[in-house]
């Protein structure tokens, strides 16, 4: 481990393996920078939890990855975002890159008659994380949501293409398609597996907000600003992946949130 800032590695962390949907777009465009991922698996989910207990988990991820000698952290967990931001920001004096802010942000860039669909976990959506957020940039903007419990267990099981997502995803957006929103934001990082067959039932008109790609370029602003980016012809980029279980469908479904093969993986029990 060297102690060049820049050479450092990014801590990710998400409840699971959603988060591996923001690492994918991270080696995509930052292919230099060395990420460690943790994914909570053994406390999935979270977003049926309390919020002291979102709280707790989201700061015992962020110690063992601040451990890891990380230059900034990224809560690539929707609901670990949307309660635990003040005390990770609190307890860790690292820079802190959330999946909320950034979507939020794109949503409002994107919408042209202020109607904003959200959808994510029951604990995301009641938090009104995204509310705030949204409003803080653009008060007049109506925010519709709505909590897709089911969505989860269905990407976890790799159901994604066929009529039960379909049908789930109808169940669903129909109350927000009924309000004639213009911009969905996926505020789950499961959801964009599930992209494809949203975009089929929302239509062509609604623009669909994933957290990733506007993730990653805010963090990319925020290394760059601090002279923290790693440097292009210095280092070959690399991922560890770090989980609390290790349960039998890891591998498939991570390597399809991650689109590429993985390299073994290892166990850590946090407490
Ligand atoms: N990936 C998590 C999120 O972005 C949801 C999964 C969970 O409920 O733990 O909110």
């Amino acid at each position: 481990m060297t102690n060049n800032i820049e050479s450092r590695p990014i801590g990710v962390f998400d409840s699971g393996l959603g988060g591996l949907t923001v690492v994918r777009e991270l080696r995509k465009n930052l292919p230099h920078e060395k990420i460690v991922y943790f994914g909570d698996i053994a406390r999935l989910p979270y977003g049926i939890k309390s919020k002291q207990q979102i709280i707790e988990f989201s700061k015992q991820n962020s110690a063992f990855l601040s451990k890891q000698k990380i230059k900034a952290l990224v809560v690539a967990c929707n609901t670990s975002a949307s309660v635990s931001m003040p005390a990770l920001r609190k307890n860790f004096k690292l820079p802190i890159v959330d999946v909320i802010g950034p979507a939020a942000r794109r949503a409002v860039q994107l919408t042209r008659e202020g109607r904003v669909g959200v959808i994510g976990t029951t604990a995301t959506i009641e938090s009104k994380a995204y509310d705030r957020a949204i409003h803080r940039l653009s008060p007049k903007i109506k925010v519709f949501s709505a909590a897709c419990p089911l969505f989860v267990p269905l990407v976890e099981e790799g159901w994604t293409q066929d009529g039960v997502a379909a049908d789930t995803i109808k169940k669903y957006l129909t109350p927000l398609i009924r309000q004639n929103v213009d911009v969905l934001v996926l505020g789950c990082t499961h959801y964009p597996m599930l992209k494809g067959k949203i975009q089929q039932f929302v239509g062509p008109r609604v623009k669909i907000v994933d957290s990733a790609f506007p993730t990653v370029n805010f963090l990319k602003e925020v290394l760059h600003c601090q002279g923290h980016l790693a440097p292009a012809n210095g280092q070959k980029g690399g991922l560890e992946i770090f989980v609390s279980d290790f349960p039998r469908n890891f591998i498939r479904i991570g390597e399809r949130f991650l689109g590429q093969k993985m390299n073994p993986v290892k166990v850590v029990r946090l407490k």
